[in-house]
């Protein structure tokens, strides 16, 4: 689906020029924010630790106000229960319309608890600098990692925390705090995961001004919403850590459509779009928390054109890693981009298969540009009927790549049935039978044939080859093939007297 450029102009508005931190009917508020905003930039800072604060999580209760450390207080570590020894993982928002935390954060929070039971769970709560005009948000990020970094360093010194077993986690404008915290502190944090963030302000920005690959030993980054107007995104398009994944090309999220959205939410509207989308990232990783036995992998790629034909499915030299928080650390000289396809809701993760079949014209098919639909026969289930989607059209008398994406697990792949799509598909059911016998007796004189005598597959999943054979194997309009699996792997390199 293409986006209407209007809405996103419409949407980097929203987030550029307008203010939501103070409601119309609280002008007290204004007066207050004034106070604090002086504060803020007045030579000693006391007003900004006030605002920074750093919610422990222990219980699973959401109603459960959790535990304040205070930086420099060591009795709040007691208090808290917090323990140096094990795994540390901060969770940080980004810029807020509400002044309160969203319904994901709660969701992050549960599902980091219960993967992770031992670890000291920290909510970084900068929700009064967060809850500004954009551009002033931004200009908090610097000081609240200046703070996280504080802390660290704090508890390195006190409590001897290892810097390797923190792991930041980082949304949107949470991600850059991430950055900066990572930058300031003594030493390089274990881990930092960027869920998408921000691009307004940041896409393009020098490497100290923004998340990036040095600011940890390992930066992982999800990108969903990099689609934008003039070169700006709400999510940033760069790629800023050592694995950059962009899950469905990192633009059009399934099941975040205007008309998807509209039917969930109440009050559906070019925002929920773009949160849906944005906020896609973090649904992501609360997936890879829960389902640990339904991993999803991402696939190296240069770019998303290059991955829709299904060239990218390799996991050969670390070309391909797990996502979310089940990623593989991973280190190369410059950034990984890495693609996936996904499902539209959790459970996330789906199946990719390469798939290279030639197509010989054979009758009048010259002019015919097909339309191909396959379905995968599997020893579990079937899958739905998918297209064929080839960017420039199918190539006849060459051999033609694609990706094929299922939903559904259907285990083992045992026979694939391709359809070529006739005139009559299209036509209304009413006159479907008798225009579709019409057409196949005036066409039976200038029947269009082509042939496809196998189809080579690939699973990313599990990187198994399979050739499957036609039994029947010319196709024209109207008609479907079956292939069966006729051997494992694939030919070494089909020899040219084969193709005619
Ligand atoms: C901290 O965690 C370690 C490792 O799980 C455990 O052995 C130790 O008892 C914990 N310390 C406290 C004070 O709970
Ligand atoms: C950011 O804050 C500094 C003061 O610390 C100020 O001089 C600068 O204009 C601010 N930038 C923006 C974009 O608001
Ligand atoms: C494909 O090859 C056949 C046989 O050589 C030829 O007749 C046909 O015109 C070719 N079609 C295209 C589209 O190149």
């Amino acid at each position: 689906m293409v986006e209407n450029p209007m809405r996103i102009a419409f949407c980097l508005c929203f987030i550029l020029c307008h203010s939501f931190n103070v409601s119309a009917s609280a002008p007290d508020e204004n007066e207050l924010f004034k106070d604090d905003y002086k504060d803020l930039f007045s030579t000693v800072p006391v007003g900004l630790h006030d605002r920074i604060k750093y919610n422990m999580r222990k219980s699973f209760d959401l109603d459960d106000d959790g535990c304040y450390i205070q930086p420099g207080e060591k009795e709040s570590l007691v208090e808290c229960g917090f323990n140096a020894s094990v795994k540390t993982i901060l969770i940080i928002h980004g810029w807020t319309m509400s002044g309160m935390f969203e319904s994901w954060m709660h969701k992050l929070v549960t599902a980091v608890q219960r993967r992770e039971s031992e670890a000291n769970v920290l909510v970084v709560d900068w929700l009064s600098l967060a809850s500004q005009l954009y551009p002033d948000a931004v200009n908090h990020t610097r000081r609240v990692g200046q703070s996280i970094a504080t802390l660290l360093d704090w508890l390195q010194n006190e409590e001897h925390l290892r810097l390797e077993d923190v792991h930041m986690i980082g949304y949107s404008l949470g991600a850059h705090v991430a950055g900066y915290a990572g930058t300031f502190v003594d030493g390089i944090v274990g881990r930092i995961t960027g869920l998408d963030p921000a691009g307004p302000m940041f896409e393009g920005a020098e490497e100290h001004k923004r998340l990036s690959p040095d600011d940890a030993d390992f930066v992982d980054v999800l990108h969903t919403y990099t689609r934008g107007a003039l070169g700006v995104s709400i999510g940033i398009q760069d790629p800023i850590g050592h694995i950059d994944i962009y899950p469905n090309g990192g633009d059009v999220q399934p099941g975040c459509s205007l008309g998807d959205v509209l039917s969930t939410a109440a009050a559906g509207n070019f925002v929920e779009v773009m949160k849906c989308e944005h906020e896609r990232a973090v649904h992501l990783f609360v997936d890879s928390l829960m389902n640990k036995d339904h991993v999803s992998y991402a696939f190296q790629c240069t770019g998303p054109d290059r991955f829709k034909k299904g060239i990218c499915l390799s996991c050969r030299k670390n070309r391909c890693n797990s996502i979310g928080y089940n990623a593989k650390k991973m280190r190369k000289r410059r950034s990984s981009k890495m693609y996936l396809k996904t499902r539209a809701d959790t459970p996330f993760g789906g199946f990719h298969y390469q798939m290279k079949m030639h197509v010989f014209d054979r009758k009048n098919a010259d002019d015919s540009d097909p339309t191909f639909y396959v379905k995968l026969h599997g020893s579990h289930d079937d899958s739905t009927d998918l297209s064929v989607d080839v960017v420039e059209g199918i190539g006849l008398n060459l051999t033609n790549t694609f990706l094929v994406f299922t939903e559904e697990d259907i285990g083992d792949l045992i026979k694939i049935s391709l359809r070529w799509e006739g005139p009559s598909d299209s036509w209304s059911s009413v006159f479907k039978y008798v225009k579709a016998s019409l057409w196949s007796l005036s066409s039976a004189q200038n029947q269009k044939v082509l042939e496809v005598r196998r189809i080579r597959v690939k699973a990313g999943e599990t990187q198994k080859k399979f050739t499957f054979c036609a039994e029947q194997s010319e196709i024209s309009p109207g008609q479907e093939i079956t292939f069966v699996k006729c051997r494992d792997g694939w030919e070494v390199k089909p020899k040219k007297r084969l193709h005619f």
